[in-house]
């Protein structure tokens, strides 16, 4: 037992050490603990570049029962499988590698929700498709996988709670007498977050859809009603308040908040040099050059730093914008069960594995 801590204090808390210490007796330890310190201030996770892997997938998606019909990309035929081969290394230091194990004695008796869109989805199934890897032998109850607002799933030897709470603009939306109103200002369901130990928000595909499937039919900003809005003010005077609440409402002694930073969708060639190309279906590696995609960075990701950067409470920006530009290679297109083009989600396994190990080494540090 003594060794095993030993090993497992040496691997994860080498998050951001360059190169890991095998055999830390106390005195290395020490060393190493102040080095980090530096280290970590050098390091950003962030940046780097999609290396192959032959070790990688984390995990056998035939084997997790949990991965919906949107994203199980191997179940629907996908024939090529490169795309489940790639690992994330940042410049300056290394990617822990995830341990499910770890994880669940680390955080037992905790409870992690992911509040947000079907990008939510997206990285909660990844999730607790690592965790089931695991230990697929524990017991583990399942809440409102369906469409309910709360699904959770719940790993009873570990009472560890993953749960996703499905909100497309994280402000509300009621329905009132002139019809459904988008309210900017107001965000009534942080009553049902705030208690949770780890906080996990994302909001923006939803910002500019129109006709059939935008949600509202008014706007409110601060009392002011509207058929419309400019979309990015909208989307920021939104952050604003959720970022006020942060501030607010938030015991960040007791739960950690990260954002999930902007996801970007691969329909537009011009924006990886291959003009003409209207989505994702032929891709099968990733954009070739580290982290200099043609197009930069979109604005929505430049607004949700701002706010951030304005919340006074500790907020950890997971920043995978960038590196999922990369990877044009990481979507369903048409290999789900509706045989829809989806260059907006990911496939499960894939990309969102990486996602999670990155919120794995921000949750340790
Ligand atoms: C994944 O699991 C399935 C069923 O358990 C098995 O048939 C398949 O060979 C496994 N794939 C890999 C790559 O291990
Ligand atoms: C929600 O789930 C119920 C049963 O689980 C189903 O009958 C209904 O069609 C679903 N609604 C949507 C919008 O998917
Ligand atoms: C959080 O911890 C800090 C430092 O220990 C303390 O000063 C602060 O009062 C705490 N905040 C809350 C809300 O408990
Ligand atoms: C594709 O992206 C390019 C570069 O950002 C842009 O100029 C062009 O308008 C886009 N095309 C479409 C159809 O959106
Ligand atoms: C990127 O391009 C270089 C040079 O053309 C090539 O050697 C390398 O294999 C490419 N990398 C990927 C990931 O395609």
């Amino acid at each position: 037992m003594g060794s095993i801590q030993a090993i497992s204090f040496v691997i994860f808390s080498c998050i951001c050490l360059a190169t890991a210490n095998a055999n830390g007796n106390s005195f290395q330890r020490k060393k190493s603990s102040f080095e980090r310190k530096k280290q970590e201030m050098d390091c950003n996770m962030y940046q780097g570049k999609w290396v192959y892997d032959d070790s990688y997938p984390l995990y056998n998606s035939t084997d997790c029962p949990f991965i919906r019909k949107e994203f199980d990309c191997l179940k629907y035929g996908r024939p090529d499988h490169l795309y489940l081969k790639y690992r994330w290394q940042p410049t300056n230091c290394h990617l822990p590698r995830f341990n499910g194990e770890y994880f669940l004695k680390r955080f037992k008796g905790k409870k992690i929700m992911f509040i947000g869109d079907s990008l939510s989805l997206n990285i909660w199934q990844s999730l607790i498709c690592m965790l089931h890897a695991a230990v697929p032998n524990s017991r583990i109850i399942k809440q409102g996988l369906n469409n309910n607002t709360i699904s959770a799933v719940t790993f009873q030897d570990y009472k560890i709670s993953v749960m996703l709470f499905h909100s497309l603009y994280l402000v509300d939306v009621d329905e009132e007498r002139i019809g459904r109103v988008l309210k900017l200002n107001s965000m009534r369901n942080g009553d049902h977050w705030k208690n949770n130990d780890v906080l996990v928000f994302n909001t923006w595909l939803w910002w500019y859809r129109r006709g059939l499937k935008q949600q509202w039919d008014y706007v409110n900003d601060e009392g002011r009603i509207t058929k419309d809005i400019d979309r990015m003010t909208a989307f920021r005077t939104a952050l604003t308040t959720w970022a006020k609440w942060v501030d607010s409402d938030v015991d960040t002694n007791r739960t950690k908040v990260i954002f999930q930073g902007i996801s970007p969708s691969h329909y537009n060639g011009t924006e990886w040099n291959e003009p003409g190309v209207r989505n994702c279906f032929k891709e099968m590696e990733p954009f070739n050059g580290s982290a200099a995609y043609p197009v930069g960075l979109p604005e929505a990701a430049y607004v949700v730093k701002d706010v951030i950067s304005n919340i006074k409470k500790p907020v950890h920006l997971l920043d995978i914008t960038a590196l999922s530009q990369l990877r044009k290679d990481a979507h369903p297109s048409s290999y789900n069960a509706f045989k829809g083009m989806d260059c907006t989600h990911w496939c499960v396994a894939g990309l969102t594995d990486t996602w999670n190990q990155l919120l794995y080494a921000a949750l340790l540090s």
